[in-house]
C-alpha cells in the first residue's frame, strides 16, 4: 500500500480543523494532538483507509482502534452504554477516559477497526483541536497513538514526524499534549467495570464516581484472546534498554530522575532527566514520553529509572515503565 506521501504539517489556526476533517473526508491520514498524546486519525467509517492507517503504522490487525467522536449523543450511536457507563461518561467526558462497550449492530465503524470484536471502544477527547476536528468531520474517527506500532507514544509534533513522518498525510501541531499519557480504558460490559488501561484519569476519581472498585482484568497468556489486545508483553518500548527502581546509578548508565533527591551516583551518569524535580506526578506524566525519547537518542548502554509512586496517575506512569522495560519478543501497538 502506498502510504509515501509526503507529510503536510499545519499549526493550529481556524482553517486547520475545516482542511483535517476534509482530508479524513477523502480517506486520508490526519494526526492531530488530543489532551493525552498525538492520534492518527482516519474516518472510522472507510475501511480502505482503516486498512492504510494499521499499515501506516505497522499495526497488527487483531489490535482494535478507539473511535473518537464529539459527544456522548454520538458515542450511544455506537454503542450500548449501562448505568455505569453512562455514569462514569457524564462525569468524566470529554477527557482522559476511553469505555470498551457492546458495538450497537447498526454501529458505522468499519469492522476492521474493531477487529472483528462485538465490543467497540469509544471515547470523547478534551482538546481543543481534537474537538473542532470532530465537530467538523460530523462522524467517528479512529486514532490509536501516532507512533509506530511497538514504539513509545507522541506529546509533540516533532515526536510524530520522527515515527510517521512521510506515511500521514497532514499534521495538525497543536503543541506538546497536557495529559502526556494515554487514556484509561475501562471495559463496561456484562454488568462488570474493568480496568483494561490505567491511563491519564487516575482509577480512584472513577471509583469515587461509581461508588465501587474497578475490577482487573483475567490474566492470559493468549495472544490471540487478550482483553485489551493491544497491553500485552512489550509495549511503549523504547530501543535502549531500561532498569526500574533505580536507587544508583551504574557506569555506562543514564537517569531517568524523579523528585528533589537524585539517585546515588547520578553525577556519574552519561545524562540526566528530571521527570520532576518537585515530586509532582501529574508533571511527571506529562514529560514521561519525550523525556524517554529524548534518553532513547543519548548514546547509552541503559538507562537508570527512580521509583515512581503508584498513588493517582502514578499508576500509569509504573504500567508503562514496565512495558517500556519488558523483553522485545511482543511488540503489539
Ligand atoms: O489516549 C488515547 O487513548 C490515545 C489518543 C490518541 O486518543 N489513543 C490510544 O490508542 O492510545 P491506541 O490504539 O494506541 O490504544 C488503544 C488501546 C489498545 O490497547 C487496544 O487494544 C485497546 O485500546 N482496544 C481498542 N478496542 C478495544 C476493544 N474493543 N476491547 C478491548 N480493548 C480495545
Ligand atoms: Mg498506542
Amino acid at each position: 500500500m502506498a502510504v509515501d506521501l509526503a507529510t503536510r504539517v499545519m499549526r493550529v489556526e481556524p482553517a486547520a480543523a475545516v482542511a483535517a476533517a476534509r482530508a479524513l473526508a477523502e480517506g486520508r491520514l490526519v494526526a492531530f494532538p488530543t489532551e493525552t498524546v498525538y492520534g492518527l486519525g482516519a474516518d472510522a467509517g472507510n475501511a480502505r483507509a482503516v486498512a492504510r492507517l494499521f499499515a501506516a503504522k505497522g499495526r497488527p490487525k487483531f489490535n482494535p482502534l478507539i473511535s473518537h467522536v464529539a459527544d456522548l449523543a454520538t458515542a450511544r450511536r455506537l454503542a450500548r452504554f449501562d448505568a455505569a457507563a453512562e455514569r462514569i461518561a457524564a462525569a468524566f467526558w470529554p477527557g482522559p477516559l476511553t469505555l470498551v462497550l457492546p458495538k450497537r449492530s447498526d454501529c458505522p465503524v468499519s469492522e476492521l477497526a474493531t477487529a472483528g470484536l462485538d465490543t467497540i471502544a469509544v471515547r470523547v477527547p478534551d482538546h481543543p483541536v481534537a474537538r473542532d476536528i470532530l465537530a467538523a468531520f460530523a462522524g467517528p474517527v479512529v486514532a490509536p497513538s501516532a507512533n509506530r506500532s511497538g514504539h513509545v507514544s507522541p506529546t509533540t509534533a516533532a515526536h510524530v514526524l520522527a515515527d510517521l513522518g512521510g506515511r500521514v498525510d497532514l499534521l495538525i501541531d497543536g503543541g506538546p499534549t497536557q495529559v502526556g499519557i494515554e487514556s484509561t480504558i475501562v471495559a463496561c460490559l456484562d454488568q462488570t467495570a474493568l480496568l483494561l488501561r490505567p491511563g491519564g484519569l487516575p482509577r480512584s476519581r472513577i471509583e469515587a464516581v461509581l461508588g465501587f472498585a474497578l475490577a482487573d482484568p483475567p490474566q492470559t497468556d493468549a495472544a490471540d484472546a487478550p482483553v485489551a489486545p493491544g497491553m500485552l508483553g512489550s509495549h511503549y518500548a523504547p530501543n535502549t534498554q531500561l532498569r526500574l527502581d533505580a536507587r544508583s546509578v551504574e557506569p555506562g548508565e543514564a537517569l531517568l530522575a524523579f523528585g528533589p533527591a537524585l539517585a546515588s551516583g547520578a553525577e556519574h551518569a552519561a545524562a540526566v532527566l528530571n521527570l520532576s524535580p518537585a515530586g509532582d506526578l501529574v508533571e511527571a506524566a506529562a514529560n514521561l514520553f519525550s523525556h524517554l525519547r529524548a534518553l532513547d537518542c543519548a548514546g547509552v548502554a541503559r538507562i537508570a529509572v527512580m521509583p515512581i509512586p503508584h498513588a493517582d496517575i502514578g499508576e500509569a506512569i509504573n504500567d508503562r515503565l514496565v512495558r517500556a522495560a519488558a523483553p522485545r519478543n511482543q511488540r503489539l501497538d
